[in-house]
């Protein structure tokens, strides 16, 4: 009797130390969990602070002294620039903000709508231009392989806050004076629109998937510019995911960065809004 007490007290010993120890490990991760946060917090209000002084600074400067028109519509644009900065900093915010907490978006609830895929990608180069401009760069629409594709159906700020988090990175880290291409094409056979942004500057990782990870940096990317989250990429691909797409990333023959989405044609016909399963998305 007393011994099979005794076995009981051991094996009850054993599966209270076995709870300690995943106890211990679920607090140590909550711990990092709530450290990855702060950072991001600070990380994202940093990164925010820094185009609004601008701002504020050249707003300044334009009251204070009388300038030529040539120098004032450079701090106009400059003003322009450091506005579309703050504004996709704060779009992308949301968007972590939302995946963050319920491991899905919940702006999936937002109607899908009808629309081109190029009128999009000239408006957003229109956007990132007078960044581009800071460094030489010409960011160049070649709209003959997609100015007639058919549209696509996508949750419009999603979509644009996608091509706008890979073409703010094809501006950061292009070499100066070089060239952003942004073409795509009517891919029938798969009934699909794809959309191509080109750019030669820091090289991508040997594993390229790993770009598409939450949280990865390349080395040359801190270097660059050590102020960023390393979120854009997973964010974008979250985005693609709910909207039945593919999102790609590869260094062509010439040693260029080429990302690549792919978006259906017909695919999300029938559907009035889009809700991908959550555990799709679950970590
Ligand atoms: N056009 C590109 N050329 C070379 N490397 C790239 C390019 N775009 C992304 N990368 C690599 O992928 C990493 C992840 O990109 P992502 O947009 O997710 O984060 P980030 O740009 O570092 O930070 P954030 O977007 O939060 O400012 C980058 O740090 C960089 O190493
Ligand atoms: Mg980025």
């Amino acid at each position: 009797m007393s011994k099979e007490r005794d076995e009981m007290i051991a094996e009850l010993e054993s599966k209270l130390s076995d709870i300690q120890r995943q106890n211990e490990l679920l607090e140590k991760q909550l711990k990092q969990v709530e450290r990855e946060r702060v950072e991001y917090l600070q990380n994202v209000s940093h990164q925010l602070v820094a185009p609004l002084n601008a701002i504020k600074w050249h707003i300044e400067n334009l009251r204070a002294s009388r300038m030529d028109v040539e120098r004032a519509t450079k701090v106009l644009r400059s003003i322009y620039s450091q506005s579309t900065i703050a504004v996709h900093l704060a779009k992308n915010f949301a968007l972590m903000s939302n995946l963050e907490a319920d491991h899905a978006l919940a702006a999936m609830t937002e109607p899908l709508q009808s629309m081109s895929l190029c009128s999009l990608l000239i408006n957003l180069s229109d956007d990132f231009q007078p960044l581009g401009w800071d460094k030489g760069l010409q960011i160049g629409v070649d709209t003959k392989g997609f100015e007639d594709a058919p549209q696509v159906l996508a949750i419009k700020p999603l979509i644009s806050q996608v091509f706008s988090n890979i073409i703010e990175n094809a501006v950061k880290y292009s070499d100066r004076d070089t060239e952003i291409r942004i073409y795509g094409k009517h891919e029938r056979e798969i009934d699909s629109v794809s959309v191509s942004i080109r750019n030669r500057g820091i090289p991508l990782p040997d594993s390229v998937d790993e770009v598409f990870q939450r949280g990865y940096r390349s080395a040359q990317a801190k270097n660059q510019y050590p102020a960023g989250t390393g979120f854009g990429l997973y964010i974008a691909e979250r985005i693609v995911a709910i909207h039945e797409g593919e999102i790609s990333a590869e260094r062509d023959a010439m040693n260029a960065t080429v990302f690549t989405v792919t978006l259906t044609v017909s695919g999300l016909k029938g559907k009035a809004r889009i809700r991908g399963p959550k555990d799709r998305f679950a970590n």
